[in-house]
């Protein structure tokens, strides 16, 4: 792998391989010394044209526990606002010596377009382009799936997949790139993923994309998901009604107080572990998800932000670290 663009071209074989190089970063991000000498000396570039928290923050924390120069970037406040282009911005940047570009874009395409230019020798990490792809949210999102599924059925998550684990998700696929990356990513590991969305907030082609779609949230639970992904409703990304209004959405499609007595009688396939509860952030508590739901024990939203340091480790440190020779990306 020389960049990380997507999960949709990502490999089992290199999606086990950052997952388990994840279960080694977390076992350093457990240790009194959180550092490891890795990449020492190298530059880390987290330019990012869009807002973030979780993603910038955990890049920022990932590269620094590696040992490397971090440089963060922000549209906000830069010379975007006058004008300059994302090649000369890049430019810029490659001038002070970027070994890695981490880029988030409203543009569907941009971390590729970067990747395919000669507008720098970095290895470029998509964190996230316009309604595309967010391959480490979903890395992250699988890491947490596998902690929980594998153990509940007598293994280690250490080069365990996600064989026959139902992954049901819910809400603004339309807009999503995390639900597009999970459901090329955890496909990829073997688990059955279903969405329930209403028919506004699908996207056309829908039918060829390898899930099961459910046109209510209760028939969905009633289906005995052993996970269940909320996703943020993006009005950011709306342009015109795609609901009658926030309450209606909450009433048909949210994981309310009544419908999480439902999802608390639901148990991982065939053991007595309760199914897992998972939300990219950010929250929209009251809408999608109520804060009940959010602060509930089988919510893994805060174990999702903790995995998020650790993915990221694997990831600088898998395509920073090693000889890279067979110029394929992901
Ligand atoms: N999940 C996610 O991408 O969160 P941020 O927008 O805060 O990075």
């Amino acid at each position: 792998m020389r960049h990380l663009l997507d999960t949709s071209s990502l490999s089992r074989q290199d999606a086990l391989a950052i997952l388990d190089t994840a279960e080694e970063m977390a076992a350093v991000s457990s240790r009194e010394v959180k550092k490891l000498p890795t990449l020492r000396g190298r530059t880390v570039v987290n330019l990012f044209y869009e807002d973030s928290t979780r993603t910038r923050v955990s890049f920022e924390t990932a590269a620094k526990r590696l040992s490397a120069d971090v440089v963060n970037f922000s549209a906000k406040g830069s010379s975007v606002s006058k004008g300059e282009s994302l090649k000369d911005t890049v430019q810029t940047l490659e001038a002070m010596g970027a070994d890695a570009i981490v880029i988030r874009h409203g543009a569907s395409g941009a971390a590729a377009q970067l990747a395919a230019s000669d507008w720098t020798e970095a290895a470029v990490i998509n964190a996230g382009d316009g309604t595309h792809e967010h391959p480490t949210q979903a890395l992250l999102d699988a890491l947490t799936l596998r902690r929980g599924w594998c153990p509940a059925h007598g293994r280690p998550p250490r080069g365990g997949d996600l064989a026959g684990m139902k992954v049901l998700i819910v809400g603004d696929i339309l807009h999503s790139r995390v639900a597009r990356s999970n459901v090329w990513l955890l496909t990829t590991l073997g688990a059955e993923v279903s969405l329930a969305a209403p028919a506004t907030l699908l996207p056309k082609g829908i039918s060829d994309w390898p899930v099961t779609v459910h046109h209510s949230l209760d028939a969905a639970l009633a289906a005995d998901p052993d996970a269940v992904m909320m996703l943020r409703i993006q009005a950011e990304r709306m342009g015109g009604a795609y609901f009658p209004h926030a309450a209606e959405y909450t009433r048909r499609w949210g994981l309310t107080d009544e419908r999480l007595t439902v999802l608390q009688q639901l148990q991982m396939g065939g053991t007595s572990e309760p199914a897992l509860l998972l939300h990219p952030g950010p929250m929209n508590r009251g809408v999608e998800i109520s804060a009940a739901a959010a602060d509930s024990p089988q919510a893994k939203i805060l174990d999702q932000v903790a995995h998020g340091v650790a993915v990221r480790m694997a990831v600088l440190h898998l395509l920073l670290s090693q000889n890279h020779d067979d110029g394929s990306t992901a």
